[in-house]
């Protein structure tokens, strides 16, 4: 029965389901009738550790009843010191200087703040199809989809966007991808942002909302190459690819790049609010003191959440779950697209997976949008995302188990043999 208040929700969200969920724990959703859902979405990549992990759980009650608020300006805490512990065992080395925020896209707005301070020139590269968040700066940087945007214009100038090396979508193998959006971005500097003018480049090392994209082996290695040729800096925005997600911790250490600065958010505090900045301390010398920070990042409540979270991660080895499951989720899409033609592509790493529906060579949003309404209303929750909005993705939570993603495909078979 829908609840009285449902009236007054703002309509500015979509919802994939009008479900109202009561309980969660692991990779399961309960609603209020005790019938349970299969979360393959985790929140878009939060809930990495699964729903209400207890080891999360109890450092937040722990947390909570000794000091919930301690504000960054005013006073210094114990949790902050101990996430910045785990992260130092997980993040590159090379990244030493720590940076707290709520939420992903006020990471990223940070990050752009730091580099533009660091290098003293104005302007950002982002590439084809990225999501780096919706306030008004990130959504400039945000190419993805046009509804992020419409309306909201003019957009914050001195943003470039550059070709993401999607093989699938242009139709060439991996290596004629990469040359030529390396070749591409090379002409950006060329012709519309001077490399002196280039404050830094910012990718998505595993493309996210823009369709679940794996670049092609080497492409970030050569980003790297060209800023440090022109003196530009790496951004990699890990919000979604981080946390063990990709089967290693961080997505960049798939082609042995450290980036200049990295943002974190999602996966880091499995639901509770916090995003996190990690950059060289070379950099932060130029940061002028005073000139970013904010009321609630690097609260104790989300520092605990956070520090237990990353810990779990490590000490479970659940990137290494997430390696593992991927292959098996991969190993089944991959028979499940011999019997449904629908599927044109599926591709990933570790638990960041992508089904792209096609249908007559073009892209299938019916397709897509059809399947995730089947699934979910057949007990699996599945997001879509794409620019065309045609490609379903699965993001399980990386404690899931054999049976589950077996548990997962059968369902979703079943839902497609509905459409
Ligand atoms: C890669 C990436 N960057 C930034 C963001 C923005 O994060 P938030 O929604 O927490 O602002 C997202 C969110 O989906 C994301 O996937």
């Amino acid at each position: 029965m829908e609840h009285e208040a449902r009236q007054y929700l703002s309509p500015v969200w979509t919802h994939l389901t009008e479900i109202e969920m009561v309980r969660g724990e692991g990779v399961y959703l309960y609603d209020g009738t005790g019938k349970r859902y299969l979360d393959f979405t985790s929140g878009i990549g939060v809930t990495n550790t699964g729903h209400c992990h207890p080891r999360v759980v109890e450092a937040i009650r722990r947390q909570a009843g000794e000091l919930i608020f301690g504000q960054m300006n005013v006073v210094l805490h114990r949790p902050l010191f101990e996430l910045i512990s785990e992260l130092r065992r997980v993040v590159p080395q090379e990244l030493d200087r720590f940076f707290f925020g709520n939420s992903g896209a006020e990471a990223v707005e940070g990050a752009v703040k730091l580099a533009k301070q660091a290098t003293g020139r104005p302007n950002v590269i982002v590439f084809q199809g990225s999501f780096h968040g919706r306030t008004h700066l990130t959504m400039a940087m945000t190419t993805s989809k046009t509804v992020y945007r419409t309306r909201y214009q003019p957009l914050v100038p001195g943003i470039f966007v550059s070709p993401y090396p999607y093989a699938y979508y242009y139709g060439w193998d991996d290596d004629s991808t990469r040359e030529f959006a390396i070749r591409e971005l090379k002409r950006l500097l060329k012709g519309q942002t001077a490399p002196d003018e280039t404050a830094c480049i910012v990718v998505e090392p595993l493309l996210g909302e823009g369709g679940y994209v794996v670049p092609p082996q080497g492409f970030l290695a050569e980003l790297r190459e060209i800023c440090d040729h022109y003196g530009i800096l790496l951004v990699a925005d890990e919000i979604q690819s981080g946390f063990g997600r990709t089967g290693r911790y961080f997505a960049v250490e798939h082609d042995g790049v450290v980036p200049d600065i990295m943002t974190m958010a999602k996966g880091i505090a499995s639901g509770v609010p916090i995003s996190c900045i990690a950059y060289r301390h070379a950099l932060g010398e130029r940061w002028l003191t005073g000139s970013h920070g904010g009321t609630f990042g690097g609260s104790p409540l989300a520092c605990a959440a956070a520090a237990a979270s990353v810990r779990v991660i490590r000490e479970e080895r659940l990137h290494e779950n997430a390696a593992e499951r991927g292959g098996q989720l991969l190993a089944g899409l991959r028979s499940l697209q011999k019997e449904v033609p629908r599927i044109g592509d599926v591709r990933g790493r570790g638990l960041m997976v992508a089904t792209e529906f096609t249908l007559d060579g073009q892209p299938d949003e019916p397709g897509a949008k059809a399947a995730s309404k089947a699934a979910a209303e057949a007990g699996l929750l599945l997001l879509t995302c794409g620019t065309f909005g045609n490609v379903v993705r699965w993001i399980p939570p990386l404690v899931v188990s054999q049976a589950e993603i077996e548990e997962g495909l059968a369902v979703f078979r079943e839902a497609l043999g509905r459409l």
